[in-house]
């Protein structure tokens, strides 16, 4: 029954969510059209490679390449489509407001390669960027401006994929939002989703786009100022002698509070969390309201690398000796060093004089991009020879078994930002939270 609704999806912007959803609809069966101005991701795209590290991502590009899903620098490809995607990324200014120039573009292109088609068959245009109540409708007037057509559909459907499974979460999302003006806006996301909602049944919200975009924002932003609440009460914990782990499960027995995201440490860092919180307090503050809660968790989250130095700085003077900061991705699974924590971290050590090296097993070459001046070692253990310190910043499973490694150091000092090892006898360790 669903082979009659295979719908054609062109997705303008091959970033990390534009590449995972072009890959991921294709993969549904629909016949997707990657539209990027960047001709080097395109030609990537079209001899099967994906342009970003991302687990499944790969295999979908190279299964479905040059057949189902196709790539093109053309707005032309816009002509005949169902549903066009605007995916463009939205860089933030110093203050965390959000440029939403690139997508403005997008969104009034897209609109003049639809313009000659009757407006009954022009596709639904949908924005996928991260954008806040406010630009929904300047993207919406830049589209319409476009087409010439002011009654134009243009929806919202956030995007809610972690990095590191956002191939798994697209197939089994825990819930869609569909934020439409139109029934034909919602049919059109009903059928470019029906095979997920027929396979997984997820909760499907359908709302108008501005809440939709509000959903997003308040879904990230509740993410990220439970794990500060949970930092701010870790941090009381450590100053009083207590296991803030223990204090997390038992909270988080509570249904009401739950038990995920509830890991204390050196806080959240990524493409998402900073960028969305910021953007957020940006907007709502241009609106007249101060959001308190939003900002104490962006206070807290930008003090815990200062307190993980602090706890070092308790042991050791750092000046010209050998640290190792083991961890430079944001998180586990991925190469991605955007607003790690490791780097307030590489900074403060820097400031204090130490002979910084670094390694991680998979996003050392990222962060030599940002950094290059510190010495970036091979393995965990080289990293760890002759240090009078280690900080453990990004909770890779390897680090678990180490062992050994942390005998080679001339002083067994372990600062763990992640609860990532046990205490070895011999060694001093200081856990964050704990
Ligand atoms: C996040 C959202 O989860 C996703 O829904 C959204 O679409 C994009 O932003 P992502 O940035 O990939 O996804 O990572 P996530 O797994 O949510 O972790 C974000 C940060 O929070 C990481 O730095 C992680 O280390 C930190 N974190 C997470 C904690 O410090 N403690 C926790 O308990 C959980």
């Amino acid at each position: 029954m669903y082979e009659d609704r295979r719908l054609r999806i062109v997705v303008v912007g091959s970033g990390y969510v534009g590449t995972t959803m072009a890959a991921s609809f294709a993969d549904l069966g629909h016949q997707v059209t990657a539209v990027d101005i960047d001709e080097d991701v395109v030609e990537a795209l079209h001899a099967g490679d994906a342009p970003i590290h991302e687990p499944g991502l790969a295999d979908l590009i190279e299964r479905h390449a040059g057949g189902n899903l196709e790539a093109s620098t053309a707005y032309d490809s816009l002509a005949g489509a169902d549903l066009v995607y605007l995916a463009v990324q939205t860089p933030t200014d110093e203050a965390g407001n959000i440029d939403t120039t690139a997508l403005e573009t997008a969104a009034r292109m897209s609109g003049e390669a639809i313009a000659d088609q009757p407006p009954a068959e022009r596709p639904v245009i949908v924005i996928k960027s991260t954008v806040t109540p406010p630009h929904v409708e300047t993207i919406r007037a830049a589209a319409a401006a476009g087409a010439g057509d002011e009654t134009l559909e243009v929806a919202m459907n956030p995007e809610f994929l972690r990095e590191g499974s956002a191939v798994s979460d697209f197939r089994e999302p825990d819930k869609l939002v569909f934020g439409t003006s139109s029934q034909r806006g919602d049919d059109m996301l009903t059928a470019a989703f029906e095979p997920i909602i027929e396979a997984t049944n997820p909760v499907v919200i359908r709302t108008d786009p501005d809440t939709a975009a509000m959903i997003k924002y308040a879904n990230n932003a509740f993410l990220a100022a439970k794990i500060s609440l949970i930092n701010d009460l870790g941090n009381i914990c450590k100053e009083f002698g207590i296991d803030a782990y223990e204090v997390a499960d038992a909270i988080g027995a509570d249904d009401r509070i739950g038990e995920q995201f509830l890991r204390s440490g050196v806080g959240w860092g990524g493409s998402c969390f900073p960028k969305d919180v910021r953007a957020i307090i940006q907007a709502a503050t241009a609106a007249g309201y101060r959001p308190a809660v939003l900002e104490a968790a962006v206070a807290v989250n930008a003090e815990q690398p200062a307190r993980m130095l602090e706890l070092l700085d308790e042991h050791v003077d750092v000046e010209d000796q050998r640290v190792a900061v083991l961890g430079l991705a944001f998180k586990p699974g991925t190469d991605d060093v955007r607003n790690s924590r490791a780097i307030p971290l590489i900074e403060g050590l820097q400031e204090r004089g130490a002979n910084v090296v670094a390694y991680d097993p998979v996003a050392s070459e990222e962060m030599q991009a940002r950094i290059p001046e510190i010495e970036y070692a091979k393995s965990a253990a080289r990293a760890l020879d002759g240090a009078v310190g280690a900080l453990i910043v990004t909770a890779w499973d390897e680090f678990e078994t180490l062992d050994d490694a942390f005998d080679a150091m001339d002083r067994q000092l372990v600062v763990d930002g992640r609860r990532v090892i046990e205490p070895r006898p011999g060694m001093t360790y200081e856990g964050l939270t704990w």
